[in-house]
């Protein structure tokens, strides 16, 4: 697995995909691997397998469910966005992905004046301006102001268009990734 930039400290902005990044830790550790990122099916849940995780951790679907104590905002807008309305910036813990919004955009931009070499991969600190965007958009997600709320959220809320329970989600994803298992054979093995 290679890591790390020649001559200085690399830590991309932007996350390594799953479909590479689990098969190159599957390969580079013993314990099981729980593959996170991108999950929110029975099909996923296959292909996790089939990259060598043993199980799949999900944010962004299961805060889109009924049971889920988020905000009614934020789960709409989980079922409205599509793959590519997310963006990356320095957020609180480090690099993280919000839902495209005013907000979320304010904060890229404030991370592009102030600090842009963290597109570059370089491990910069926040700063006050960002954690002050940051600190309004929990007061607007609270009063409930969609356009400047901030929320976190994969590209996976793209695929994502409905409101189950949390049950549902369970149930479905144990169903369809068993069927999808199940007719791998016949689908991509020569009889
Ligand atoms: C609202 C929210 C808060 C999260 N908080 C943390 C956290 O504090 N630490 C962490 O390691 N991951 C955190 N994550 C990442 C999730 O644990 C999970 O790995 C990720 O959401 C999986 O990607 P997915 O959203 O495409 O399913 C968070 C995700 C969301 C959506």
């Amino acid at each position: 697995m290679a890591s790390g930039h020649e001559g200085g400290a690399h830590v991309s902005w932007d996350p390594v995909h799953s479909m590479v990044l689990v098969p190159a830790v599957a390969k580079a550790v013993k314990p099981p691997v729980v593959a996170a990122g991108g999950f929110c099916d029975g099909g996923t849940l296959a292909a996790a397998f089939c990259l060598g995780a043993k199980g799949i951790q999900m944010g962004t679907r299961f805060i889109a469910t009924k049971d889920a104590e988020f905000e009614q905002i934020w789960k709409q807008a989980i079922i409205e966005r599509e793959e590519r309305q997310t963006l990356v910036a320095r957020g609180l813990f480090g690099p993280m992905r919000f839902l495209r919004n005013r907000r979320a955009e304010e904060i890229v931009e404030q991370t592009l004046q102030d600090l842009p070499r963290f597109y570059l991969g370089e491990p910069l600190d926040s700063n006050e301006e960002i954690l002050r965007l940051e600190r309004t958009g929990f007061d607007d997600l609270i009063d409930s102001k969609a356009d400047t709320a901030l929320m976190f959220g994969g590209e996976v809320a793209g695929r994502i268009g409905d409101l189950p329970t949390v049950q549902d989600v369970i149930d479905s994803i144990v169903n369809e990734s068993s069927e999808t298992i199940g007719a791998l054979p016949g689908r991509v093995l020569s009889k």
